[in-house]
Parts: C-alpha cells; structure tokens; sequence
C-alpha cells in the first residue's frame, strides 16, 4: 500500500524498477475510495462506463458531458493515485481543437491529471497537440473498442505477422510523440513482451499477458458487479452482484412479512 501521491513521473520510474503498475478503472466516488485507499497507482474513468453504468451496448454512444459527470465523481474520492480521463468517441477523431478543447475539460473541469486516446499512428498529431497544452497523455493500442465497427467485433488484435508489425510501430510512434505510456488491450502475450521491451514508457495491459509494466481491468468487471459480458481476461476477485441480489431480495421479505423496520430500526 502506497501513501505519497503518484504522479506521471513515477510511470517511467516504476518501468525502470521493473516494479508493476496497477490501475483500475471508476466512475464515482465510493468505488474511488475503495480503489485509491487500496494504494493502487492509477484510477481511470473509462468510456467503459457507457457499458458497466450507463446500459449502452458499447462505449460509442458515451458523451464528453457523461464523462466529465463520473470524472468530477471519482475525482472526489482519489487523494494519491494518478487520475486519468478517458476521451471519449468523438472528442478528439475530428480535430486537433476538439483534441485540446475536450482533454482542457477533463483538467479544468473534473480535476483528472491525465487523458487516454485510442489509437497509433492515426492520432500522433492529437497526442501532441494535448501535451501542448501540458496535459499527459496515455495511448492505447490493440483492440481500441471505439474502431468496433471497423474491427469488425471485440477479437483479439495482432494475431498475424503484418498486423503485429503495425502495432509495434504504432507504440513506437505514441512514446515518440510523448505519450506516459500505452495500454495494450487484447493482443498476444509475445506480442506484448516485444513492445514492452521496445519502449521506454510502460506498457498496460488488459488481455495482453504478464510481460506488460502494468495491469488494468475494469472494476465492476473483478467484483462480478456486470455480468452482461464476462471478457476471457478477467479476474473475478468477488461476487458482488449475488450479494446485492441478496441483500435486496431479503429487504423485499421483511418489508412484505413486516419484519423490518423493528425496534431497532425505529424511533
Ligand atoms: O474504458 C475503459 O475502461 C478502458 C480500459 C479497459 C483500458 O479503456
């Protein structure tokens, strides 16, 4: 468990420590608490809430607005580890200006020290010019949930020779253009072990085996709180959804057998 504050310089001290870094992701303020008094280095807001939260059936439809929401949340309830924002699609695909305008709004008006960008190559000039503004930027490569219609559906990403080759130099490209770090989702383990030992930055991985620097997960998804689709590379740490079902479906029983409230629970 960690006390001192995380900033983005300890991302590239952790790589060169070889000491792992572990992030998860929130959407409002108790679940930050819990994440950030565990000691865990790193709390994203991912779009994943359209889907964990929101009941969106996948992380397109989810708005700057709905972002900012949940990171302002969250926000409240990290005092040390490093808060990153997830932009959202839409927020910077268009232009640099949006780039710059919506990472501006994580900072200025949810209080988040850092923003994430999906994609390689395609967005080195939106990763630059957000860093511009002094705002750090983490990449993210591989299966990139907002290019699902492109993609073609949620697979695993660099299974042949030409494809792995692009992502090795997509990660190359985000560390030249100044990103902190980039997580990994979805590819191969070897795949994975190459970049990390091609870049200098961290890599992150979810999906993407144990060579990476760092993990993340999304944290409904280790609690069993979201059951709507469980990804292969999840951990479930508890079942957090059969003990609400519980706690609710015994809540009903007492109120219709007029056991609750009792003396106890009444003045
Ligand atoms: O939105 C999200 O939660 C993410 C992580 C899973 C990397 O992008």
């Amino acid at each position: 468990m960690t006390n001192s504050k995380i900033t983005v310089l300890d991302f590239k001290r952790k790589k060169e420590k070889r000491s792992k870094i572990s992030m998860l992701t929130a959407y409002d303020y108790p679940m930050a608490r819990l994440i950030d008094s565990a000691g865990v280095d790193a709390v994203l807001v991912g779009d994943s809430v359209g889907m964990v939260m929101l009941g969106y059936d996948s992380t397109i439809y989810v708005t700057m607005d709905e972002m900012i929401h949940h990171a302002k949340a969250v926000r409240k309830g990290v005092k040390n580890a490093f808060l990153i924002g997830d932009m959202p699609f839409m927020s910077y695909q268009a232009s640099d200006e949006d780039a710059i305008r919506n990472a501006g709004r994580f900072v200025k008006e949810a209080g988040c020290e850092a923003v994430k960008v999906e994609g390689g190559m395609d967005v080195v000039s939106r990763v630059k010019a957000i860093l511009f503004s002094g705002i750090p930027v983490l990449g993210h490569l591989g299966l990139t949930p907002q290019s699902v219609n492109k993609i073609g559906g949620y697979k695993v990403q660099g299974k042949d020779a030409a494809s792995a080759a692009k992502l090795i130099d997509d990660a190359v490209e985000l560390e030249k253009a100044g990103c902190f770090g980039v997580v990994l989702e979805c590819i191969p383990a070897n795949l994975a072990k190459r970049i990390q030992n091609k870049l200098s930055i961290p890599t992150i991985g979810i999906g993407a085996g144990v060579h990476c620097d760092g993990q993340v997960l999304v944290t409904h998804d280790i609690i069993g709180y979201f059951d709507k689709f469980v990804p292969k590379f999840t951990k479930r740490y508890a079942d957090v959804g059969t003990i609400v079902s519980k706690a609710i479906e015994d809540f009903k029983t007492d109120v219709e057998s007029g056991s609750f409230p009792d003396e106890d629970h009444s003045f």
